[in-house]
C-alpha cells in the first residue's frame, strides 16, 4: 500500500502520454465526404480519415511487412484465379480474408445506409456484411431497415453466377470454403448509391456467416469486367468506363478519386490495348513487352512476358496488390540492373524485399513498356524509405515461387499519383501522371 501515492502520478502521466499519442485527427482534417456527381473520394485504408486505420500506430517496418504479408495472400488468390478452373466464383474466401488497400464510400438501401467498400479491380462481386452476420465485425448493413432490399430468387440469373448455390426458402445462398474458413452469403439486391448516382436493384452478396477468419469490417466493390461487376450492372450509366488516382499512402492526407463513366476522363493520356482471357473474364490483362532501368532496356525473353490464355500468364493491373510482383526471371533482371546502377554499399533484405540499402541512394527511373505505351516511374513509385530515412528498399518482388506463378501484377504502389483509365468499350487502358496526394 505504501507504493500507491507514488504510483498515481505515474499512472496519470502514462495516461496523458498515451492520450497525446493519439490526438484527435478530426480537428485538423476534414474527413467529411467530398464525393461529387460521379466522382468518389478514394482513401488509403491507413489514412487518418479511414475508420480502419490501425488503432496503434505501426512502425515503418511493421507497416511494410504487414502490407507485404497481405500481398502474399492476394497473390495466391490471383494465382488461383488464373489456374485451370471452369467455375467462376463471384467471391472467393481469399477476397474475404484479405485486407483492402483503398476504400470509397457507398450507400446501400432505402433510406441509404453508409458503408465503406474496398475497390477491387480483380473481382466482380460486391459484398457487404449484413444483419445477423455471425463472425462479422462492426459495420453491418441492416437489411430490415431497407424498404428496397430483396433476396434474389433461385431462378434469377444472378443465382447461376455463384458456385454451388443452395435454396433455403426462396433465397439463393452459397457457401465458400477456403482452408478452414467458410463464408455464407445470400445473393441480394438493393439500391446502391455511389457519389450522387443511385443504382437500383444492384446485385451483391449479403454475408451472413463466417467461420474461423474474421471478415474485414468494410465491404468490397468489384470493379472487374465479369458478369456480376459494377461495370456489368451499370452499363447504361457508366458505359464500362472508370478511372482512379490512388494517393500515396505515405502522405498524411491520402486523398484520391474514383471517377465513374466516360464524362470528365482525361483527354491527354497514353493507352495500351486491354487483352481478354476468357478463363478469367474479370482480370485486366495488358501486354507488357519490356522493362528499362534508367535508359537500359533489359534483356528479357519475350516468352516470359507473353500473354497466354491457357496458363493465365501475362500482366495485369490490380488495385488490391500493394507491391508489384514480376515472374522470377523478369524480377531478377530488374533487380540486378537496379543494383548495378545504384552501386551503393552492401545490400540487405527486409521481409520479402531483397534490395535494401542503409544509406541514401541515387536511383534510376524504371520504365514499363507496354504495347503503344511506355510508363516511366519516378523513384517514389518503387522505393520505400523508413521514417528515419535510414533504410531504402526496392519495393518490388518476384512472384511467389510455390504457386502457379506466371502472372506479373502491376500493383497499387506503382500506380500511385497516376490516373489509370479503364476503357472497356474501346478495349484499352490508359495511364497518365497526376498528383492526387493533397
Ligand atoms: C468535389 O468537388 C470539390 C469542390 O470542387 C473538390 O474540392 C473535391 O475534391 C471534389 N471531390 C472529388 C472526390 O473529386
Ligand atoms: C452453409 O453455411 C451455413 C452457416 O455456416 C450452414 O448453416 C449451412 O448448413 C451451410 N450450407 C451448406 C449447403 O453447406
Ligand atoms: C492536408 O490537406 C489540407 C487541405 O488540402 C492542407 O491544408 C494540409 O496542409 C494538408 N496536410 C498535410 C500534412 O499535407
Ligand atoms: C500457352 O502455354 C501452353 C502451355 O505451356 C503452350 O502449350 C502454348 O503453346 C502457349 N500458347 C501460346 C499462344 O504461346
Ligand atoms: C517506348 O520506349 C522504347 C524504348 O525506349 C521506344 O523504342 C518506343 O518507341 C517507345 N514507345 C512509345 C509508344 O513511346
Amino acid at each position: 500500500m505504501r507504493t500507491t501515492p507514488s504510483l498515481l502520478p505515474l499512472l496519470l502521466s502514462l495516461l496523458l502520454a498515451l492520450l497525446s499519442l493519439y490526438p484527435s485527427q478530426g480537428s485538423t482534417l476534414n474527413c467529411g465526404s467530398s464525393d461529387n456527381s460521379s466522382t468518389l473520394e478514394v482513401m488509403h485504408v491507413y489514412s487518418p480519415c479511414s475508420p480502419f486505420r490501425p488503432k496503434k500506430a505501426l512502425t515503418w517496418e511493421q507497416t511494410i511487412l504487414d502490407m507485404a504479408a497481405k500481398d502474399e495472400a492476394r497473390l495466391l488468390y490471383l494465382s488461383s484465379l488464373v489456374g485451370q478452373r471452369s467455375i467462376v466464383p463471384i467471391a472467393s474466401g481469399r477476397q474475404i480474408i484479405q485486407s483492402p488497400t483503398y476504400i470509397v464510400r457507398a450507400k446501400f438501401g432505402t433510406p441509404a445506409q453508409p458503408m465503406f467498400v474496398a475497390m477491387d479491380t480483380s473481382s466482380d462481386v460486391a459484398w457487404i456484411p449484413c444483419t445477423g452476420c455471425v463472425g462479422c465485425s462492426s459495420s453491418i448493413f441492416n437489411t430490415a431497415m431497407s424498404s428496397t432490399y430483396k433476396p434474389v430468387g433461385c431462378s434469377a440469373p444472378q443465382c447461376n453466377q455463384v458456385p454451388n448455390p443452395t435454396c433455403g426458402g426462396s433465397a439463393c445462398s452459397f457457401n465458400l470454403t477456403y482452408g478452414s474458413s467458410t463464408i455464407s452469403a445470400t445473393v441480394s439486391q438493393d439500391t446502391l448509391a455511389l457519389a450522387q448516382d443511385p443504382i437500383p436493384n444492384y446485385a451483391f452478396g449479403c454475408v451472413k456467416a463466417v467461420t474461423e477468419s474474421p471478415v474485414p469490417p468494410q465491404g468490397l466493390l468489384g470493379l472487374g469486367r465479369g458478369s456480376m461487376s459494377l461495370l456489368s450492372q451499370t452499363k447504361s450509366l457508366y458505359q464500362s468506363t472508370f478511372s482512379y488516382c490512388l494517393p500515396d499512402f505515405r502522405s498524411a492526407n491520402f486523398s484520391g478519386s474514383l471517377r465513374l463513366g466516360p464524362v470528365s476522363q482525361p483527354q491527354r493520356i497514353k493507352f495500351t490495348p486491354l487483352l481478354t482471357n476468357p478463363r478469367r473474364s474479370s482480370l485486366y490483362y495488358v501486354n507488357m513487352i519490356g522493362i528499362s532501368v534508367g535508359r537500359q532496356l533489359l534483356n528479357i525473353p519475350a516468352s516470359v512476358l507473353a500473354f497466354n490464355t491457357t496458363t493465365g500468364a501475362g500482366t495485369i493491373f490490380d488495385s488490391g496488390t500493394v507491391f508489384t510482383r514480376l515472374v522470377q526471371p523478369v524480377y531478377v533482371a530488374v533487380r540486378d540492373e537496379f543494383r548495378r546502377r545504384v552501386k551503393a554499399g552492401p545490400v540487405s533484405s527486409l521481409g520479402g524485399f531483397d534490395t535494401c540499402y542503409s544509406q541514401s541512394i541515387v536511383s534510376p527511373t524504371i520504365t514499363l513498356h507496354f504495347t503503344n505505351m511506355n510508363v516511366t516511374l519516378p523513384p517514389e513509385n518503387f522505393l520505400i524509405h523508413s521514417t528515419a530515412g535510414t533504410i531504402t528498399c526496392l519495393a518490388m518482388a518476384a512472384s511467389p515461387g510455390n504457386v502457379n506463378s506466371v502472372l506479373n501484377v502491376i500493383a497499387n504502389m506503382q500506380q500511385q499519383n497516376h490516373r489509370v483509365l479503364y476503357d472497356v468499350p474501346n478495349s484499352r487502358l490508359g495511364v497518365a501522371r497526376e498528383p492526387c496526394t493533397r
